[in-house]
Order: structure tokens, then C-alpha cells, then sequence
């Protein structure tokens, strides 16, 4: 709106209306006008909130359950009356397709995810698929047809280690598909409940330069933009992610009878390790993190000491290398407190993890172009939480928009973002594909 005002003004103390009108209709050419509808996106997000969610309202869109199942089957639907076409691969990614008036050209791809973690929030992942919908019926209703053929893709599985993406670049081996997911599915049984098909996985890798570029819009997941109160993130790069299972193996024992200075208690050693990654993390500058994010402690009784404790151990960073720093230390300092404790303390990598990736700079570039037109302010930020789009880089140029989290919280139900913030990022994706479409 703003930015049409600008136009009006200037066109017309500048070059008089004959010129105005050539440039409004060259402006309408290109899409400058189109604007999505930002009460339907907000709408469809409680609609997809609705699948999975239980009688207390918590949601449970978990990969693989009848929640994602459902929220998919919803999903498809849309991208049916959008006139996508949409199919599945064999990692159970959802696929549709619009064409453009130069079939020679690559398509602009653009998406997310609609699963969640377990009674996670309501707009991670979803907004920039149910966003991606949205500028496809746009575009409809405008009778709008880009040169570029256009691609929505909804990625399976994102929350579980972005398992459809990383299938897609060819990073999901047949041992990572023996993986459990947190469905209590192996990664492959719960691909083939969505409609994919492991026993072909390969089937669904994209070459480098199948796609033109790879825009996703996400919410921020972090209380940067609220805080600054910027409208626009552009992301510059996205961390890594590693996971290690850490089991703890002391001696379970009698918890009356055992004397003090007689125990090997488990549970002893892996909170001292616990309190030793946060250390460890803290001992370096930067922006990396560390999780201990869960905990199983073996027998489990009032009257048993712990004889075996197995931890989930995560580390992020931008930096490859500074994760493999911070773990050496960590495995380092767990042989010292295995040894106070008379444990043992063993690390497991887990298959299925995520390299850091740097966004396209020019892409970076387009997106701030796009909503600094649009009148919105920006942030050039990294992305802590992972994302589809951090193995799509390996492929094709990639870039990501984020807009605020409301109290920076996310993975929670209490993640929220407002319609209009919503919108706004939209509306970036919007012209930014459309900015795309001219290159
Ligand atoms: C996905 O949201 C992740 O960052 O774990
Ligand atoms: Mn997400
Ligand atoms: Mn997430």
C-alpha cells in the first residue's frame, strides 16, 4: 500500500499520466500489485491446528501418527483445488506443480513442513507451507502466470532430523531409514505410512539445478525480531545439528542396604555430565548451544540405584568443526566423572544429521529487496533451529525469510505469530518469487 502511494506521487509530478499508466500496467505485469490474503492464511492455520490436537487442546502432528496423516490428507486436498497436482515422493515429501509459460525454464521452488514436534506450536513449519498455497491461489485468481514453472514442495518428517529434504540431496542412507522416529516407527515403516516408498528412496533425489532457486518462509523461533521490532528476517545461514544417545552404566544395587561410598550410581555420573555440557558450551565464545533434551533412567524405582542411564546429547553451531570441538571436550571431561563415579560413559552418534549451510547471498538479497519495497523493515540473522532448506542449498540457491515469534517461544503450544506478521512475510515471499520469475 505504502508503496503504491510512493508510485502514484512520484509518477505523477515527475512524468505525467501517460507514462504513469504505461508503468502501472508494467507494474501489474510483473505482479507488484498481488498481495496475499492474510485472514485465509491465518484461518488455515487454526484449521491444520485442529488434526492431532487432543481433548486438552495439546497438539500431536508427530510424523507418521494419525495427526500428520490427517493434517497431509487436508493439505493435498488444497493443493488439489489449487490445480497443483499433487503427488508424493518415495521419502513421502508432498509435491505439486504449476506451470509457467517457459516450460525450458527451472522451477522456483518453495514450502515447509506441516508436522510438528511432540504438543508443539501451531505455526512452525505450517506458515510457510500454508503460505506457499496461498500465493499459488493468488496467483490463480490474478490469472497470474509466472514464466517459471513453480514447485510447492511440503517436506515429510522435518521435525525428526528434516528426513524428506535430506532424502531429496541423497543424505538418507539405508541404515539412517532404520532409525526410529519418534512415532515408534522406524524411519522407514513411518515413510511408507505417508505414502512414500523406502524400498526406492533414491527415487526422490533432485540434482543440483533441478530447481531454479528454494525460498522457505518460517517464524523466527526466537525473540530477536520482537525484540528489535524488525518485520523481516533474512537468513544468512542455518546451524548444523549433531545428536549423540550418551549411556551411562553404573550398577543398580539395593538402595537401602548399598553404603554411601559403595554405590556406582548412574544417575550421579550423567547429571555431572549433564552440568558439564552446559559448561562446556559456555566455555567458548559464540553462538553455539547444547542440550541434554532427554533422559531415561534405568531401573526406575525409589528403592533401586540407577544402574543405567541413557541421555539424548545435542549440540548446534554454524561451524562443523567448532561441534566437533565442543564434543571432544565433553567426551574428554565424561571419562574423568565416569571414572569418580566408577561408571562408564559411551557416546553413540546418531545417524541422520544436519551440516551447517550458508544461504545465497543474492537470493539474501532479493528477499531485503523485496521488503524494503514492500515498506518492511529487515534484519540480516542466523537461524538457530534447523530447517529443510539447509539441505536444499546443496542443490540449488537457497534462502529463507522469517517473521517474529511472539515471546520468541517455539516447540511449545504457546508459539504465536500474528496474522499480520504472517501476511507481511507472505507478501516477501510473494514478491520475491516474483522478483525471481524476471531474473
Ligand atoms: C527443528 O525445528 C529443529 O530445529 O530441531
Ligand atoms: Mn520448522
Ligand atoms: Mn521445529
Amino acid at each position: 500500500m505504502q508503496r503504491r502511494t510512493f508510485v502514484k506521487k512520484s509518477s505523477l509530478t515527475l512524468m505525467g499520466m501517460g507514462v504513469f499508466g504505461s508503468l502501472l500496467s508494467n507494474n501489474k505485469k510483473a505482479g507488484v500489485g498481488l498481495s496475499v490474503n492474510g485472514k485465509r492464511i491465518e484461518s488455515r492455520i487454526f484449521e491444520l491446528a485442529k488434526f492431532g490436537r487432543d481433548e486438552s487442546g495439546h497438539g500431536y502432528r508427530v510424523a507418521y501418527t494419525k495427526g500428520d496423516i490427517e493434517g497431509r490428507s487436508w493439505f493435498i486436498e488444497l493443493m488439489k483445488k489449487a490445480g497443483l497436482d499433487p503427488t508424493i515422493d518415495a521419502a513421502g515429501n508432498i509435491i505439486g506443480k504449476r506451470k509457467g509459460k517457459n516450460p525450458s525454464l527451472k522451477p522456483i521452488g518453495f514450502g515447509s513442513h506441516i508436522d510438528m514436534v511432540p504438543d508443539g506450536g501451531n505455526y512452525d513449519g505450517t506458515l510457510g507451507s500454508i503460505s506457499a498455497l496461498e500465493i499459488i491461489e493468488v496467483l490463480n485468481e490474478n490469472n497470474f502466470v509466472t514464466e517459471h514453472p513453480l514447485e510447492v514442495i511440503i517436506f515429510g518428517n522435518e521435525e525428526g532430523g528434516t528426513i524428506g529434504s535430506k532424502a531429496m540431496v541423497g543424505e538418507l542412507t539405508t541404515d539412517g531409514l532404520q532409525q526410529k522416529s519418534q512415532s515408534g516407527l522406524t524411519l522407514a515403516e513411518g515413510i511408507r505410512t505417508i505414502g512414500g516408498n523406502p524400498d526406492n528412496i533414491q527415487s526422490c533425489i533432485r540434482q543440483k539445478g533441478d530447481l531454479h532457486t528454494w525460498v522457505e518462509l518460517h517464524i523466527e523461533q526466537g525473540g530477536i525480531l520482537e525484540k528489535e521490532k524488525i518485520q523481516i528476517g533474512v537468513v544468512e545461514g542455518i546451524v548444523g545439528i549433531v545428536h549423540w544417545e550418551v549411556t551411562v552404566e553404573g550398577f543398580a544395587n539395593h538402595a537401602g542396604s548399598t553404603p554411601m561410598n559403595m554405590r556406582q550410581d548412574a544417575l550421579l555420573a550423567a547429571s555431572k555430565f549433564i552440568l558439564t555440557v552446559n559448561e562446556v558450551i559456555n566455555s567458548v565464545k559464540g553462538n553455539q548451544v547444547g542440550t541434554v533434551g532427554k533422559i531415561a533412567v534405568l531401573p526406575g524405582a525409589y528403592n533401586v540405584i540407577p544402574g543405567k542411564v541413557v541421555l539424548g546429547l545435542e549440540i548446534r553451531d554454524l561451524s562443523a568443526e567448532k561441534i566437533e570441538m565442543l564434543f571432544s571436550e565433553m567426551e574428554k571431561r565424561a571419562a574423568t566423572i565416569a571414572k569418580e563415579f566408577k561408571t562408564t560413559i559411551s557416546f553413540l552418534r546418531q545417524p541422520n544429521e544436519s551440516k551447517p549451510a550458508l544461504t545465497n547471498k543474492a537470493l539474501q538479497q532479493t528477499i531485503n529487496t523485496s521488503a524494503k519495497a514492500l515498506g518492511f523493515s529487515t534484519k540480516f540473522m542466523q537461524s538457530g533451529a534447523g530447517h529443510d532448506s539447509q539441505h536444499i542449498a546443496s542443490i540449488t540457491p537457497a534462502a529463507m525469510i522469517f517473521i517474529p515469534s511472539v515471546g520468541g517461544i517455539s516447540h511449545s503450544p504457546k508459539e504465536f505469530s500474528t496474522a499480520t506478521d504472517m501476511a507481511n512475510g507472505a507478501n516477501v515471499l510473494l514478491q520475491t518469487i516474483l522478483k525471481l520469475d524476471k531474473e
